[in-house]
Formats: C-alpha cells, structure tokens, sequence
C-alpha cells in the first residue's frame, strides 16, 4: 500500500519544485498567452505556442520567442516579422517585463502605438515595427523608452509630427519612419546622422536631412 503511493508522492514534490520555479516568471507566460490570444493567425504560427507543459524555460522553444536563459521563463525578444499576423498591439505585452526587443515588422497589424509605451515596455532596446498597418501618431512618450537603439516605424500610416522628444534618446543609432503620413520637424538626433532615405516617403516632413522647415 505504501509503496503505492510512492509515485503520486515524487509526482506531487515533482509539481512543487516546477510550481515554484515557474511563479517568479507567470508574467511572462501570461504575455505570451494574451498575444497569442489577442492577435489573428491565419498560418497557424501561434498553434506550437503550448501553454500545457510547465517545465521550466518552455516558452523559450516557442517559435519567435527568445529568453534570457534556455530554462528561465522570461523573455528577452520576440522576432515574429512576416507571418501574416493581424490585430492590435496587446497591451498584455507589458506583462513580459524584462522584454528588450520586439520584432513584428512584416504583418498586418494596425492600431496604435499605446501612449504609455514606456510603462509597458521600459527596457526595449528595439522597436521594429515596421510594414504593417499601424496608424495614428508616433506617442511623445516613446521618447521614455531611455535605452532604445533601433526604432523603425517604416512603412505604416503613421500620421501627424514626430515627437521633438524623440531627440533625448541618447542610444539611438537607426531610425526609420519612411512611407509614412508624418509631416512637420525632423528629431535631431545628438549622437547619429539619421539619412533622407528615413524619412522619404512622408511629403510633410522638413529640416535636419531634408530641406528646411518654412
Ligand atoms: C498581467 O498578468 C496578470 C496575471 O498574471 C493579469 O492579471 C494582468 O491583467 C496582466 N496585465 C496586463 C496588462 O495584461
Ligand atoms: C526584424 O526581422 C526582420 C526579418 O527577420 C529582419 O529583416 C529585420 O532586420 C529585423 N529588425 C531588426 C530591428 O532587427
Ligand atoms: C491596411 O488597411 C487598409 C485599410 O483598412 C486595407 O485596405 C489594407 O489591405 C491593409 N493592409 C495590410 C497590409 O493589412
Ligand atoms: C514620460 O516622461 C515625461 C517626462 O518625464 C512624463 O511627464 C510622462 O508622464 C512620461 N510618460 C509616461 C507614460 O510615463
Ligand atoms: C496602458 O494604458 C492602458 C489604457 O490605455 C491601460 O489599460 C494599461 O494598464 C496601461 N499599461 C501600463 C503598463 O501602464
Ligand atoms: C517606400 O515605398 C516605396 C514604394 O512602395 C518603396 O519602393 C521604397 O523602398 C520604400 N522605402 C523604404 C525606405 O522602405
Ligand atoms: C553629422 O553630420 C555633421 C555634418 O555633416 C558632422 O559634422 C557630424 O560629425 C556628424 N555626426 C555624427 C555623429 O556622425
């Protein structure tokens, strides 16, 4: 008798230990989860996203998704560009809360950049966005997002001015807003010398690059 529940006891201390490892990091299987749930998929990319298995650092095997350490449940960039991918930007992404890079150029998503950009995602390093449908102003408050390298918003219906704020990000060493609607003043960077070929494709947008703002 006793020795047949031996094996529910090691099943029970085996569910423990991979409770407890998992608990530090469920932010960020809920991420996943709700961008998963949030965003339309018509190649079925998303379907190998598995949200049964618990063993520690699953998720890094996802497709897309790379960890900080192969058996951490915590993110560090998600590349899922050209996959078709359709909706708005989940604002359940503020749950990956250590994220440094994300990569969705190449779909056919739309909506907004959230204008609290910077609490949902303070570390990102790089924002490529790029080739999708987003649309309405480029946030003041990406301008918070302090260690941003690379940001590219090309080819979108990205409309109004760019924010002058944009200027302060001390880091940034590309930056890309081409075919866009965005008129009005160029950011000028301090450290870099963003070209024309950024900004081409936007007939409103002057100075810096391209010729002086009347
Ligand atoms: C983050 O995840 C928690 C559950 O882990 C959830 O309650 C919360 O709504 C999520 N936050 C966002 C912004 O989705
Ligand atoms: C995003 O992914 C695409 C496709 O893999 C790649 O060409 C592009 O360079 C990536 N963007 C950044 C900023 O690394
Ligand atoms: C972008 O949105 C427009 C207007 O809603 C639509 O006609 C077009 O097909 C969309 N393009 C992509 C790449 O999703
Ligand atoms: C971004 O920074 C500015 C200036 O520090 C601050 O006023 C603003 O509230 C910040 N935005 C967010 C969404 O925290
Ligand atoms: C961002 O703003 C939305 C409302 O626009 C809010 O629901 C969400 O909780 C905010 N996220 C963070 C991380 O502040
Ligand atoms: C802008 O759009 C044109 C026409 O679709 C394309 O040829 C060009 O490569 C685009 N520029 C950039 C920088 O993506
Ligand atoms: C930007 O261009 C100006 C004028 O050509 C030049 O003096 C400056 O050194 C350049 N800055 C960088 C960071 O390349």
């Amino acid at each position: 008798m006793a020795s047949g529940n031996k094996p529910v006891l090691v099943t029970c201390v085996l569910m423990l230990i991979c409770v407890t490892f998992s608990s530090g990091v469920e932010t960020d299987i809920s991420c996943l989860k709700a961008f998963k749930g949030a965003i339309e998929d018509p190649n079925n990319v998303l379907s190998t996203w598995d949200f049964s298995n618990l063993t520690p650092g699953f998720i890094c095997r996802f497709i897309g998704v790379e960890c900080w350490h192969p058996d951490e449940d915590r993110v560090l960039n998600i590349n899922l560009a050209d996959f078709r991918l359709k909706g708005m930007l989940p604002l359940g992404l503020a749950n990956c809360t250590s994220m440094t890079g994300l990569n969705l150029s190449g779909n056919m998503l739309f909506g907004n950049i959230p204008n609290n950009i910077s609490n949902m995602l303070p570390y990102l390093t790089s924002l490529d966005l790029s080739s999708n449908n987003f649309s309405g102003p480029i946030p003041r408050d990406l301008a918070n997002c302090s260690f941003l390298n690379v940001i590219k918003l090309d080819n979108n219906r990205f409309s109004g001015q760019i924010p002058k704020e944009l200027a302060r990000l001390s880091r940034i060493r590309e930056f890309s807003v081409a075919n866009n609607s965005l008129r009005g003043q160029v950011p000028i960077f301090k450290n870099v010398n963003i070209s024309a070929k950024s900004y081409a494709g936007n007939p409103g947008l002057c100075g810096g690059p391209l010729p002086r703002c009347k």
